[in-house]
């Protein structure tokens, strides 16, 4: 088992596909190392390739809102992608891209050990849940796979060119924090 500074010294070395070649940095994923609860996007945009940061360009700002509004800071999650280096134009992540940069999430899952899992978008979704998820039908619905509680809710960058989607984003948000409540209730039992 590796710590995650193990990992991510593996992971900032990767050269196992071709988005090695284009990434300006390695975006392996940040917070909290005992976090219950797990985000999952799809892939670094333009801000996070310069940066080395997941979610810190407009969707992540609204993301930080989204999340605020239901009590948490970042730090006190941890935020993970698919793919951890910049598809070139922001395009998706090819199948066998995502399905080699996976191994990497499966290790900071392991590590991390969350509680809840939420997939941001139809992406981490597919990869995470179900490979023909249909976000608009399956959003909000919670998924039990072992020990883990997984959810999929609209990607922050889709909320951004479809305002008419924070409604249902934000009942996904919702009973995102009753699960929290309810495992932590749990916990003090
Ligand atoms: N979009 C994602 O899916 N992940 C990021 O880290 C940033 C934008």
């Amino acid at each position: 088992m590796y710590t995650l500074e193990e990992l991510q010294a593996i992971v900032n070395k990767c050269y196992r596909c071709p988005l090695s070649k284009t990434r300006t940095n390695v975006v392996f994923g940040e917070g909290n190392k005992n976090a219950t609860i797990m985000f999952v996007g799809e892939g670094p945009g333009y801000y996070e390739d310069k940066t080395g940061r997941p979610f810190v360009g407009k969707a992540g700002k609204l993301f930080d809102n989204m999340i605020g509004a239901i009590g948490f800071k970042r730090q006190d999650t941890y935020i993970g992608n698919i793919v951890k280096c910049r598809p070139p134009n922001n395009r998706n992540p090819l199948e066998e891209e995502s399905k080699i940069c996976i191994e990497f999430l499966r290790w900071q899952v392991k590590i991390i050990d969350p509680d809840i899992i939420i997939c941001l978008g139809a992406v981490a979704a597919r990869n995470i849940i179900d490979k023909n998820f249909r976000i608009t039908k399956n959003r909000g619905t919670w998924y039990t796979k072992g020990k883990f509680n997984i959810m999929a809710t609209y990607h922050p960058a889709a909320l951004l060119r479809d305002e008419s989607k924070k409604k249902d984003a934000w009942k996904d948000f919702k009973s995102i924090h009753n699960m929290y409540k309810e495992i932590s209730e749990r916990r003090i039992k």
